[in-house]
């Protein structure tokens, strides 16, 4: 019995340890497949943080922002790299355009064209003034010798107001008082007489001529009266302490560049020598007048002249006065009337001294 006992006893613990064993190996197979369940979570915490890299990327969107501010820099910075680029070759251009805007001052252009008659002329050449003439035209190749011999007899290879020469006879109708030309300081004209008051504005003020200068006004204006067009005389004889102070008024308010261009300087006005006047209106809007049109028509018949005319300052030495008349006798005002000269070139041809002509 005890040894079946034992048998029996020997087979149960057996299946015993073979169930556990059978049980231990389940539950392992168990967790081993149940690993990938357990990791699940950790991929969800890895998606969960997926999201939190998605603002990231977010953040990568808007630090484009920085980036593209950054680029922005890059881009601009690319842009003025750039533009200096194309900017060269319309750099040209505006060198082109700059001297187109030198161009008024190559105002040569327009006085070429209103006097070519006298470039042809040479009969006015100087023989003392040769080496002028060689060196003015070694300076200005593009010049024809008949303009260099009417330029250097104008003396416009020297600087305004360089070059100085008393003027000699200051009473002579034709004086030629200008940049180069001074009068005597001491210099009063000597046939100087009062304009009648309705010959004048009305400004209280008491204006001397010379009395041919006058009597020609008189007889312009009541003919111009007779046609609806008042001329009245604003500005006549100056002398040289009121010229001086017209001057250094303009020196002083505006400087010396600009005083000069429309104001002599004292010695250099034709006012002093009692045969000019600004008449009417002494403003740039006077050309825009009927006033100005009748003086354009009819003025040389009295022998006025417009002494200072548009596109010739540098001739003259001043700005365009269509206010400024120079009175010089009816056969010279016809002559440069009808061949439109300054009176600058005017006396270059006719009257200089060793003038061939
Ligand atoms: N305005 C002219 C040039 C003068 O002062 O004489
Ligand atoms: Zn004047």
């Amino acid at each position: 019995m005890n040894s079946l006992f034992l048998r029996r006893l020997t087979l149960i613990l057996v299946g015993v340890v073979v169930i556990l064993l059978f049980g231990i190996a389940v539950k392992a197979v168990v967790i081993k497949f149940q690993r990938p369940i357990n990791d699940e979570p950790t991929q969800i915490v890895e998606v969960e943080n997926e999201p939190d890299n998605e603002p990231e990327v977010t953040d990568n969107s808007e630090s484009p922002d920085m980036n593209e501010n950054n680029e922005v820099e890059v881009e601009v910075e690319t842009e003025i790299e750039e533009e200096p680029v194309p900017v060269v070759p319309p750099g040209n251009e505006i060198e082109t355009e700059t001297e187109n805007e030198v161009e008024p001052e190559v105002v040569v252009t327009p006085e070429i064209e209103q006097e070519p008659l006298y470039y042809e002329n040479t009969s006015f050449f100087m023989e003392s003034r040769m080496d002028r003439y060689k060196t003015y035209a070694q300076n200005n190749p593009s010049f024809s010798a008949a303009e260099v011999v009417l330029k250097v007899n104008m003396n416009l290879d020297y600087d305004f107001y360089t070059h100085i020469v008393e003027i000699e006879v200051p009473d002579d109708l034709l004086v030629l008082c200008n940049k180069f030309n001074q009068l005597p300081s001491d210099f009063t004209p000597k046939n100087l007489e009062e304009v009648p008051i309705e010959y004048h504005v009305s400004d209280g003020k008491v204006y001397d001529l010379d009395r041919d200068a006058l009597n020609a006004f008189i007889e312009m204006s009541n003919h111009a009266k007779e046609e609806g067009i008042s001329l009245k005389i604003i500005s006549a004889y100056r002398s040289n302490e009121f010229q001086a102070y017209l001057y250094n008024k303009y020196n002083t308010n505006n400087g010396e560049k600009n005083a000069d261009r429309y104001s002599a300087r004292p010695g250099h006005s034709e006012h002093e020598t009692g045969l000019a006047i600004d008449i009417n209106d002494v403003s740039q809007a006077f050309e825009d007048t009927k006033a100005f049109a009748w003086l354009q028509e009819n003025a040389h018949d009295y022998g006025y002249i417009l002494r200072y005319p548009k596109n010739m300052e540098m001739i003259t030495g001043y700005m365009y006065e269509p206010w400024h008349y120079r009175y010089v006798g009816t056969e010279t005002a016809t002559i440069i009337k009808s061949e439109k000269l300054t009176f600058d070139a005017y006396y270059a041809m006719y009257i200089l001294p060793g003038n061939n002509r």
